[in-house]
């Protein structure tokens, strides 16, 4: 699968957001390391704190389908149906992805791809990093 058929896949999700507060729809289509593709979308709620990232519900999905290593992520985000503005992982979902990704882990945006340390250089992992 290449870059903008995941990017495509992210898109795609996006169409299952439940963002009745917000209105902005986000979608990711997450690469496992044995190429299956795992999608989520931002799901919102009354008690706004408790809304799931459309990244997280993306991880949780394979996680909790016993994959854990990945290759890349893809994220589209948007309030209308132009997802050409890029839509960078918000900071949870960065300590989320790294949990599970190494920093070459590749996130695909509208505007190009890039590494996960291009955006978390340094996360936080208990007694792990010390
Ligand atoms: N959102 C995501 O799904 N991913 C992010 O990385 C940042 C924000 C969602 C949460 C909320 O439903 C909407 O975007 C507006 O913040």
């Amino acid at each position: 699968m290449t870059d903008k058929e995941l990017f495509a896949a992210a898109v795609k999700a996006a169409e299952k957001s439940y963002s009745p507060y917000s209105h902005f729809r986000v979608g990711a289509a997450i690469m496992a390391a044995d190429g299956r593709i795992f999608t989520g979308c931002n799901i919102e709620n009354a008690s706004y704190s408790l809304t799931n990232c459309a990244e997280r519900t993306a991880v949780f999905k394979a996680v909790s389908e016993g994959v854990t290593q990945f290759k890349a992520i893809a994220v589209a985000g948007s309030s209308t149906n132009d997802f050409t503005k890029p839509c960078p992982p918000c900071g949870a979902c960065l300590q989320v992805l790294s949990e599970f990704c190494g920093d070459d882990l590749v996130v695909i945006l509208s505007n190009g791809w890039f590494k996960l340390s291009d955006f978390l250089p340094m996360r936080f992992g208990g007694d792990s990093l010390t």
